[in-house]
């Protein structure tokens, strides 16, 4: 079942996400869906709070971008209570963009490098480093559940220049062709 996408401006994108254990309600249904969801909308990465759930969950599918990048060519993956617990000193640059902000695509500087620790979808712990494109697309998704968004690494000018096309996507003024919630349009949320 593909869900609509909370939109910018969304409170719930700015919730510092729970923790879930294994007994989380219709968890690997909810998996399924938010795999369906991102594909889509032709999405890499995918965080709970995107479907309106602050609970700390998130997944990848970076196949699409194995041809320019070896190491995502097999990445698909679902994380679970993720934490990054070190992350690289030096700063990359690289464009992004999110489903929940859309036709904003910007520059962001991020650590080159991360360690994560986390669970996947059947409770496995894993301890892991990632760099370049995986730690990029990571660190993204990882923002979501801290309440944190791409624009929010902006410079102050840049986030000037955006102010008033973020202000059009929180009240539904954007043509996209996915579902979204959007937080001003109150009962009438779901757009398509
Ligand atoms: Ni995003």
């Amino acid at each position: 079942m593909i869900l609509p996408i909370t939109a910018y401006g969304h409170p719930t994108l700015r919730k510092v996400s729970e923790e879930i254990d294994k007994d989380y309600p219709s968890l690997h249904e909810l998996i399924e869906n938010m795999f369906e969801t991102m594909h889509a909308s032709d999405g890499i990465g995918l965080a709970a709070p995107q479907v309106d759930l602050p609970i700390r969950l998130f997944l990848i599918d970076a196949t699409p971008y194995g041809e320019e990048f070896p190491e995502a060519k097999d990445f698909k993956k679902v994380f679970i209570n993720a934490e990054i617990i070190e992350e690289g000193m030096d700063e990359d640059m690289m464009q992004e963009g999110c489903l929940s902000i859309p036709e904003i695509r910007e520059e962001v500087s991020r650590p080159d490098w991360i360690r994560i620790q986390y669970y996947d979808e059947n409770f496995n712990f894993h301890d892991e480093q990632y760099k370049g494109v995986l730690a990029r697309i990571i660190q993204h998704e990882y923002d979501h559940i801290e309440g944190i968004l791409f624009v929010d690494h902006l410079s102050s000018l840049k986030k000037t220049l955006l102010k008033r096309k973020l202000n059009d996507i929180s009240k539904g003024n954007i043509n996209v062709d996915y579902k979204m919630i959007f937080p001003s349009l109150k009962k009438r949320t779901v757009k398509n």
